[in-house]
């Protein structure tokens, strides 16, 4: 279960004012329901939890299985946007930190799925050349995903990767799994032609919304975790965040963010978290809430942070810095390992008093300080609070911050569901590159250089 904590904002808010807020949230809330918001037709995503088949799960194991039958231990997971960081920030938040050093005790990263690896969300050189290095001594096989099928990044990595495998496999065909439209777009065309196994992303659920469809299912699969437990979690948040109650965790998280935004000028949201397998929750939280907000000149800039380690970098920021922001903290209750301080005669690192503490201890007071510190230094705090990082909590997270994100936008007035401003880079390039259509952006863009 999610659950938010406001405390951290009632030394700036009054209760009356932030009543106004869960006022309009719910009726943020009333327009997604009832779908008779801006950008109606991509609110999918809500039920996706519940009325995910065990058959689309079931197909995702097929693939698993079968690569596990022809030793795959290497799976390049294509997709840049909201086709990567769904899946990446659940497989980094479930992994074992040290899984890929832990080559003689695997078993104690508790999955012995193949090692997943992402491609085609950067044009690096390096990177793609790297990787292949990577690629050439391993047995690959990949995931391609895009929804629209025909992004730059992508594609150029799913050129590469393709015409490796096709060179070193005589199966090269059922190395290949995209993920795409059901009827449209080269990723589609290009599937149908090559025989690959394809998954649809459904219609009305957008990229960064999309998590929860086979975009994030069938790589959090490939890598041995719960996707079952995850959508379950999802399904509790998905009934707690459609309540029209001020209670409702997502109502109460847009309620304050809004708040704090449009009467106190705060104009960036920090997302904090204190375990560092978080830091692609922050991602993909980045991309959910910027993506969807950032427009018409309006929006919180969605920002992340990992304590405490960035204590020793951003932490000087936060606390004495321009008074333009908020915390949200993704705080944990309880860790999934125990690591007790031993005492040393000695003590010459003075470290004695916490002999016999947990490391979690020292971590839980090291975020009950910087709490109390950043509240004095005129940093309101929102807290987002799970028991354990599990696949449960982990699509509880996942539903609540869509739901609330939905409402969010809607309380600004704005679309949460489209990106016009994406284009804008795109059309560029294409120019620069010449692409073939974009003559005459070329020959203009080359007179601005
Ligand atoms: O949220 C979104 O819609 C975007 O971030 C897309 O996911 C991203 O641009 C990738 O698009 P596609 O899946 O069409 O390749």
């Amino acid at each position: 279960m999610v659950k938010v904590n406001l405390g951290g904002c009632d030394s700036f808010v009054k209760d009356a004012d932030y009543k106004v807020y869960v006022g309009k949230a719910l009726e943020a809330l009333e327009v997604l329901e009832t779908g008779s918001g801006a950008g109606n037709d991509f609110i999918g995503w809500r039920h996706l939890p519940s009325e995910t088949p065990e058959s689309l799960i079931k197909e995702c194991e097929e693939v698993r299985d079968c690569w596990k039958g022809k030793g795959v231990d290497l799976v390049v997971v294509i997709g840049i946007g909201g086709s990567y960081l769904g899946a990446r920030c659940a497989i980094e938040a479930l992994s074992h930190n040290f899984a890929k050093q832990l080559s003689k005790n695997r078993s104690l990263s508790g999955v012995e799925g193949p090692e997943v690896v992402f491609a085609g969300n950067n044009l690096s050189e390096e990177y793609l050349a790297e990787m292949m290095d990577l690629v050439s001594e391993r047995n690959v096989a990949t995931v391609v995903i895009s929804k629209s099928g025909s992004t730059t990044e992508p594609a150029v990595a799913v050129r590469i990767v393709k015409e490796c495998i096709a060179k070193t496999y005589k199966d090269a065909s059922e190395r290949i799994v995209a993920i795409t439209d059901a009827k449209k777009g080269a990723l589609k065309t290009l599937a149908t032609q090559e025989g690959y196994k394809t998954f649809v992303v459904p219609d009305n659920v957008g990229g960064r919304y999309s998590v929860l469809t086979p975009v994030g299912l069938l790589p959090i699969v490939l890598a041995g975790f719960d996707v079952r437990e995850m959508l379950k979690g999802a399904q509790e948040m998905e009934k707690a965040c459609a309540v029209k109650s001020e209670d409702n965790p997502a109502v109460k998280y847009a309620a304050m963010r809004n708040l704090l935004y449009s009467e106190f000028g705060k104009k960036i949201e920090i997302l904090v978290a204190y375990n560092p397998k978080l830091q692609y929750l922050g991602e993909w939280w980045k991309q959910l809430f910027g993506e969807s907000e950032g427009k018409e000149l309006k929006g919180i800039f969605p920002a992340s942070v990992n304590f405490t380690t960035d204590l020793h970098s951003m932490g000087q920021f936060i606390q004495e810095g321009e008074r333009i922001m908020f915390e949200t903290v993704v705080s944990v209750e309880k860790s999934n390992r125990e690591v007790v301080i031993g005492s040393d005669p000695q003590n010459l690192d003075q470290l004695n008093y916490l002999a016999g503490q947990r490391v979690e201890h020292c971590n839980a007071m090291a975020q009950l300080g910087t709490k109390l510190a950043h509240i004095d230094g005129g940093v309101p705090q929102l807290e987002v609070s799970i028991e354990r990082l599990s696949a449960y909590n982990l699509g509880g997270l996942f539903q609540f911050f869509e739901y609330a994100c939905g409402i969010s936008a809607y309380v600004l007035g704005i679309n949460p569901f489209n990106q016009p401003g994406v284009e804008a880079y795109k059309k560029n390039m294409f120019a620069l590159l010449e692409k073939p259509g974009y003559e005459e952006q070329t020959k203009a863009i080359k007179e601005r250089l």
